[in-house]
């Protein structure tokens, strides 16, 4: 579908959300061996993810978040069910279609930003997209910085850094584990509206893990809540703002009555209250 045939589909909203599933996870389990013991880390686990939609995964610590991540993936196989993406099984990692983002920018030190940015184009061999690189550096504010090395940037700096390196690759989606759960949370603020421009631009699939229930809201068209270990998918909650998002709706009333119904599932469920 082209962008044009895309936009027309916008809703009210202003999300560019089609009806295409791009992402189908039937029945995943993970269960973890080590030695003598089993860590059953998610458990029958069924969802999809619409092509451009939002996703946020949120729940206790423990609960398998990062774990389901890694099977949407294919760097770390499901022990049971399957994971389409587009409708074909995935098998392997598909890093032209798939980007990844974590908590560490993992930027090498010795090579400056744009040799970080361009490194994966030269272990592919292919050739380097500078337009899209000169865009992404553009939204990012990263522009004048091509030249600095990671230690030369701020958290933030870093981070926006590693998220332009993988949509450099131009991948249809893109999954983030906490990526901003190490900054301070005026930066976490500036990079969740960061996030929001280049995904309303770029209409990237996203599934994004954080700990941090408000983050997720004001991000998300769709939340996830995870149970307790082993990680169910205990609730969906959509989440309807209107969109582009302002940081101060996480003082709206609506906004605060998702935040604390979710809260109360999290914590509840942690404390042996809940479901
Ligand atoms: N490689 C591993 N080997 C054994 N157990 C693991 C491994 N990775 C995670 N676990 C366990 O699986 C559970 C879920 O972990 P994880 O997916 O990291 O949770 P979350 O990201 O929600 O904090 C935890 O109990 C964790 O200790
Ligand atoms: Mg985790």
């Amino acid at each position: 579908m082209s962008l044009r045939e895309k936009r027309s589909q916008e809703t009210k909203r202003g999300v560019l959300v089609t009806q295409a599933t791009r992402i189908k996870i039937t029945d995943v389990s993970k269960i973890y061996e080590t030695g003598t013991k089993k860590v059953e880390a998610v458990k029958n686990f069924s969802e999809s993810v619409r092509d451009g939609e939002f996703v946020c995964i949120v729940g206790a610590s423990g609960c398998g978040k990062t774990t389901l991540l890694w099977c949407l993936s294919g760097l770390h196989p499901a022990t049971s069910g399957t994971v389409h993406i587009d409708g074909e099984l995935l098998t392997k990692p598909l890093p032209d279609r798939i980007g990844m983002v974590f908590q560490d920018s993992n930027l090498l030190p010795w090579r400056t930003l744009i040799e970080n940015i361009e490194l994966p184009f030269q272990i592919k061999k292919k050739p380097v997209n500078r337009e899209l690189i000169e865009e992404l550096l553009e939204v990012a504010g990263l522009k004048g910085f091509e030249n600095s090395y990671p230690g030369e940037l701020s958290g933030g700096m870093k981070q926006r850094g590693s998220i332009v390196r993988a949509l450099a690759q131009d991948p249809e989606v893109l999954l983030m584990d906490e990526p901003f759960g190490a900054l301070d949370a005026f930066t976490r603020e500036e990079m969740n509206l960061f996030l929001l421009k280049v995904w309303e631009r770029t209409k990237k699939t996203i599934v994004f893990v954080t700990h941090s229930i408000s983050e997720a809201i004001f991000l998300a068209d769709r939340v996830w809540v995870m149970s307790p270990r082993p990680g169910r998918l205990s609730r969906i909650v959509d989440v309807d703002f209107a969109r582009p998002r302002h940081i101060d709706l996480q003082f709206e009333p609506d906004f605060i009555e998702i935040l604390k119904s979710i809260r109360e599932e999290v914590e509840g469920s942690k404390i042996g209250k809940g479901k």
